[in-house]
């Protein structure tokens, strides 16, 4: 699986979302380090805060099957720039996927740049701070 394919899964797990109040559809595409891949689209409420990013849909999707380790994750939008993961988001990925992943961010082109985690959330929060 290379992060070409990753980015087109991402852009179809947008058609999926469900962004009723935004209309701003997200989706991303999460992969393990044994090739599986988790999908997630943004999912909103009407009670505003309750809305759910893509990125810890597809995160949550895997953490509740098992999986464990993983390799990159692929965001996907209709923002003719890149759409960044918000800093929730941020730290979820932090906490349940490690700085090391790569975060593919994929524009309205389908063009990408490519992060490490730790670049966009440098000094996170984490266990290391409950001990
Ligand atoms: N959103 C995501 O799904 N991921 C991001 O990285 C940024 C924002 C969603 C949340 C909300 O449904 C909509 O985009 C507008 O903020």
């Amino acid at each position: 699986m290379d992060y070409k394919e990753l980015a087109e899964e991402a852009i179809a797990a947008k058609l999926k979302a469900v962004p009723p109040y935004s209309n701003f559809y997200v989706g991303a595409a999460l992969l393990t380090e044994d090739g599986k891949i988790y999908l997630g689209g943004n999912i909103e409420n009407s009670s505003y805060s309750l809305t759910v990013c893509a990125e810890r849909v597809a995160v949550f999707k895997a953490i509740s099957e098992g999986e464990r380790r993983f390799k990159a994750i692929a965001i996907a939008s209709d923002d003719p720039g890149f759409c960044p993961p918000c800093g929730a988001c941020r730290q979820v990925l932090n906490d349940l996927c490690g700085s090391e992943i790569d975060v593919i961010m994929v524009n309205q082109k389908k063009e990408s740049k490519i992060l490490k985690l730790a670049e966009l959330l440098p000094l996170p929060f984490g266990d290391s701070n409950l001990k």
